[in-house]
């Protein structure tokens, strides 16, 4: 196989793997809870479904323009302008199959080789590998538990290098339910303030998902002095469960927009119309069943939180927002499982819930800080109870 030289360092996703995996099993007949993929068990709301049938027959069919129909992108804007009192022009907004490629199509229109990228650990799986892909050096800095697992602003001015480009900001976050608060947010702000070579991709597709009464705080509603340099990234996927629709958008300054419309021009050309035509449905509609959503998904947190911190051996930090939770599970590791197998790493810990007890989990390795793994809340509440139980049970059964 001849395979690209900016291919040696990407790794094809754990995730998508483990997922395949648990699937296997479930089809061969074994009971799989499957706690691994980061997606709403809720449906796409009705309105947003009616208008995708109401675009196909009235031929919205065709090509659109590259970044995104007028209409989305003025739906867009209006969402920003309401939601997060942010301003942006039509030119600054483009739309993409999914924030995923939003992330992909910024990264490419604005790393050179070895440009730097400054992605706090745990990180969503994909942000270095999607530097790698574009030829930069992702700069993993390690958030462990003890510090809520978010950057400090020492560890930002650490990390700073006359090559730094971007830093990667997801709050709350994928995979830990971390969410920075305005003081946290400040802090940082006041680090790039001395740093004006530093862009900041605020990845902000959990924003409705908030725990707790608390409210969702953006960088740029913290320091909007920052706007030249930030490129806000949201999409429809998760509080309106679309993720199979495939729309994100960005925002940002021009130049940047203007770049990624490049990258997507000479690639995808465009996200699917159809897909544009809900989307508007989505950021022009009803808001209130938002409330509701996030309500679920913190009494689910709830459930599983509870559970697992009376298992010995798992210590789990209460999330703040999104749908997942991240527990250590140091107390796991060394141990052996009735088959005499050893516990070295939380890869072998997945491996062994996945296999013997049939919960799939993601390691704490794919999101760049073990020993941990990920569990996503986005099932039933029985469904939690139970994998909660055979975590409990799997755990007890190591010697
Ligand atoms: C933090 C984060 N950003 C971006 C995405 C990509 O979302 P999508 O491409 O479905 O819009 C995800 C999906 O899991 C995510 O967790």
């Amino acid at each position: 196989m001849m395979q690209a030289q900016r291919l040696g360092s990407v790794r094809p996703s754990m995730i998508l793997g483990l997922v395949q995996k648990a699937r296997s099993l479930a089809a061969e007949g074994k009971p799989v809870i499957d706690l691994g993929i980061g997606e709403p068990d809720f449906t796409t709301p009705d309105h947003v479904k009616a208008a995708a049938i109401a675009a196909i027959g009235a031929d919205e069919t065709r090509y659109t323009v590259v970044p995104g129909t007028v209409a989305l992108r003025e739906a867009i804007r209006g969402k920003l302008a309401r939601e997060n009192g942010l301003d942006y022009a039509l030119s600054e907004i483009t739309v993409s199959n999914g924030a995923k490629q939003v992330i992909f199509n910024a990264l490419m229109a604005t790393l050179s080789p070895g440009d730097e990228v400054i992605v706090p650990a745990p990180y969503w799986s994909s942000y270095p590998d999607i530097v790698a892909v574009a030829e930069g050096r992702p700069v993993i800095v390690d958030c462990p538990q003890e510090q809520r697992f978010l950057i400090t602003p020492e560890q930002l001015e650490a990390a700073i290098t006359p090559r730094t480009r971007w830093l990667l900001l997801n709050s709350p976050s994928n995979p830990t339910g971390g969410v920075y608060s305005r003081a946290d947010l400040a802090g940082l702000a006041a680090v790039l303030a001395r740093h004006p070579h530093v862009h900041v991709l605020s990845d902000d597709i959990y924003e409705h998902l908030m725990f707790d009464g608390h409210r969702f705080a953006s960088i740029l509603e913290v320091a909007p002095a920052l706007k030249p340099r930030v490129l806000v990234v949201n999409g429809v996927s998760k509080v309106f469960a679309m993720t199979g629709w495939r729309i994100g958008y960005a925002a940002g300054p021009q130049e940047i927009v203007t770049a990624m419309n490049t990258v997507q021009g000479q690639s995808c050309t465009h996200a699917g119309s159809i897909s544009q035509a809900a989307a508007v449905a989505a950021l022009t509609g009803p808001t209130d069943f938002f409330a509701g959503r996030a309500r679920s998904f913190e009494a689910r947190r709830d459930i599983v939180v509870a559970a697992l911190n009376a298992v010995d051996g798992i210590e789990c930090l209460v999330p703040e927002g999104a749908f997942y939770v991240y527990p250590r599970c140091a107390g796991v590791i060394g141990r052996r499982t009735p088959a005499g197998e050893v516990i070295g790493s939380d890869t072998d810990f997945c491996r062994y819930l996945l296999e013997q007890h049939f919960v799939s989990a993601v390691p704490g390795a794919a999101f760049g800080l073990s020993p941990h793994l990920r569990i996503s809340t986005a099932a039933p509440a029985e469904a939690l109870r139970s994998a909660s139980a055979r975590i409990a049970g799997a755990v007890n059964a190591l010697t």
